[in-house]
């Protein structure tokens, strides 16, 4: 029988209670077609904080690296939001993605169905939406070198550095015409290339990717236009493709063309190690523990680690088809619920897709 070694990773807040009906449904999706899935739980953020002082231990990097694919809920409690860098939640996740070396992170968009009443924006306006975000991941201002805080004789000063390689542009550019290949063959670029140095390089690198992929069509955005016009018209994107920084931002913005942001999964690949693969959102820490939070987007991670990390298509459909059935059927968490549905705890939402597959 096919096997394949998962790494498990709760972390924090809503982490545990979304990842416990993930790990149920992907036993089952394993079980109805004939593989085998080895789940090893690991901590990660606050919850490895708490118990070993470091937001990423060895022995969950080891473990990881040792792994198929990473499937990572949520990071985050504002507990450790005063304490120095080194020692935040975030902090791990950042290392974990640089050790592996997951550069690109693809984030998909589209407007289910049945949910295109749940968002702010007019029906109108959504109802073509289908477009994905591919975002730098281990370089840009996150990883960018020289940093931090330094005393002056007027008080402190704090500082972070922009920077991109052609190389590290070139290499998530591929990736991302690569992807649009598959699509509509529209890439737009998002940059501030009116303003910044890094982001004149980041434009000339796409230019020189682009001969290669005559043909995908390229127009390039400023950021701050990215972010109205994905408002304004987001149908008009096929491949939006920017660096870290930009790429955050504008994915939490898209997420909510779909309604909530609990709705919306992620890839974070490499060039040849495993896939790490986790919700868009965060660890909620408002809701934690209240059996209140969405699992759709960790499902719908959990198919994208099937499909992409695993080649496990069918199982992969089977989960992306069960989250389409509950919707249809008019269940929903409290986030996407206006009252004339039926509104579920988590477990009762993972009870409900587990019938459905
Ligand atoms: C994300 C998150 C992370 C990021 C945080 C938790 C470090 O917001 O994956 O979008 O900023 O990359
Ligand atoms: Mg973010």
């Amino acid at each position: 029988m096919r096997e394949h070694k998962i790494v498990l990773l709760p972390g924090d807040g809503i982490g545990p209670e979304i990842t416990n009906v993930a790990k149920v449904l992907l036993e089952k999706v394993s079980h109805k077609n004939g593989f085998k899935l080895i789940f090893n739980e690991q901590l990660i953020g606050g919850a490895a904080i708490d118990s070993t002082n470091d937001p990423l231990p060895e022995e969950t990097l080891n473990t990881c690296k040792d792994s198929n694919a990473i499937l990572m809920a949520a990071i985050g409690n504002p507990r450790f939001d005063n304490l120095p860098r080194n020692k935040r939640p975030e902090t791990g996740l950042l290392a974990l993605r640089s050790a592996l070396g997951l550069f690109a992170n693809i984030r998909p968009v589209k407007v289910c169905p049945a949910l295109i009443e749940a968002s702010s924006l007019k029906p109108d306006v959504i109802k073509d939406v289908d477009l994905m975000v591919v975002r730098e991941l281990t370089g840009g201002i996150y990883f960018g070198q020289p940093k931090g805080r330094i005393k002056t004789e007027r008080g402190e000063r704090a500082f972070n550095t922009m920077t991109y390689s052609q190389e590290e542009i070139q290499r998530i550019a591929t990736v991302a015409f690569q992807l649009a290949m598959n699509r509509k063959k529209r890439i737009c670029s998002v940059d501030k290339a009116n303003v910044l140095d890094v982001s004149q390089l980041w434009r000339e690198e796409i230019e020189e990717v682009s001969k290669k992929f005559p043909a995908v069509e390229v127009n390039h955005q400023y950021v701050d236009n990215a972010a109205m016009q994905l408002i304004r018209n987001p149908s008009q994107f096929d491949v939006l493709l920017t660096g870290n920084l930009f790429g955050d931002i504008l994915s939490d913005e898209a997420a909510m063309l779909t309604g909530s942001i609990g709705m919306l999964p992620s890839a974070s690949l490499s060039t040849d190690g495993p896939g790490l693969f986790e919700p868009v959102h965060g660890s909620a820490p408002d809701i934690a523990g209240k059996d209140k939070a969405n699992p759709i987007a960790m499902v719908l991670s959990s198919a994208m680690m099937l499909r992409i990390g695993l080649n496990e298509h069918s199982a992969a459909d089977d989960l992306e088809l069960a989250v389409d059935n509950v919707l249809k059927e008019g269940f929903r968490t409290s986030d996407l619920s206006n009252g004339a549905y039926k509104k579920l705890t988590c477990s009762e939402m993972g009870t409900e897709l587990l019938k459905a597959v």
